[in-house]
């Protein structure tokens, strides 16, 4: 027995890093998990690793900046599983351009892809919460919501945005049983960070406490306890920061 059994989650950005860490480890406590992703294929590997290691896992290809996909997302979660108790909203990118540089597509593309999708999510997602009056909403930002970086205005904002929503939605549906936090990574090891440069990697390292950057599978455990009870019971408006000391609220 897990410490999600029978319950039912839907992960954003589950064919990749972070968020398919968080749907093996949720599959992995026993929840059913709906995979949503755009990328087609790693999203059908993601799938059949759940199921081999036991797991039960259905898959929604979805762009997550799309209302109407969005929207059929959470209805195909009810089709599959009849209900949905756990929202992860980890789908993301990451680009790196200075505001002086940065054209306008650049920014509204950030904004749709890391904020707007996670408005979407809970937009669907939240009103089935809210009628059966319990559900858990966890949001992936990113410690540079709180701090800011270099050449990442967009990102920065974005992430900020996710932290700022998450906060007014808590207050909004706690008093309907709805608990809705985020996480706020460091500097993990997944594709998203694979593109920039090592001297950047190494500087960054020697910055952390920790002296070296997170894996996916450190990520997932905080969603597991934010998505959990009684672990997460009391958690509401929070922004947890598993980001090897680089930010220190
Ligand atoms: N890796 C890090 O250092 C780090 C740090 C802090 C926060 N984060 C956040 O964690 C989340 C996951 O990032 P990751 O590092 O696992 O990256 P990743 O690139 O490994 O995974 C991101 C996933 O999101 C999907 N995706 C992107 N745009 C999409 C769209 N429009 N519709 C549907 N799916 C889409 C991608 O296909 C991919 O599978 C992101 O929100 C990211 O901003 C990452």
């Amino acid at each position: 027995m897990g410490v999600l059994n029978g319950r039912t989650a839907i992960v954003t950005g589950a064919a990749s890093g972070i968020g398919a860490a968080i749907a093996d480890a949720y599959a992995a406590e026993g929840a059913n998990v709906l995979l949503a992703d755009r990328d087609v294929d790693r999203l059908a590997v993601a799938v059949e690793r759940i199921g081999a290691a036991g797991g039960t896992a259905t898959s929604a290809v979805v762009d997550v900046t799309d209302a109407e996909q969005t929207k059929a997302m959470v209805d195909a979660c009810l089709a599959d599983f009849g209900r949905v108790d756990i929202l992860v909203n980890c789908a993301g990118m990451l680009t790196e351009v200075p505001l002086v540089e940065m054209d306008v597509a650049t920014w509204d593309e950030m904004i749709a892809v890391d904020l707007r999708s996670v408005f979407l999510g809970c937009r669907w997602a939240v009103p089935h919460m809210v009628a059966q009056g319990s559900g858990r909403v966890v949001n992936v930002a990113s410690q540079l919501g709180i701090k800011g970086g270099e050449s990442l205005v967009h990102y920065s904002a974005a992430k900020a945005g996710v932290i700022g929503l998450t906060k007014a939605l808590a207050r909004e549906v706690a008093p309907h049983g709805v608990l809705v936090n985020a996480i706020a990574p460091g500097p993990i090891e997944t594709p998203l960070v694979a593109g920039i440069s090592e001297d950047w990697k190494i500087a960054k390292r020697a910055e952390l406490p920790l002296g070296r950057f997170g894996l996916p599978h450190e990520i997932a455990p905080t969603a597991v306890l934010l998505a959990s009870d009684p672990g997460g019971n009391l958690y509401v408006g929070q922004t947890l920061g598993p980001n090897s000391g680089d930010v220190m609220p």
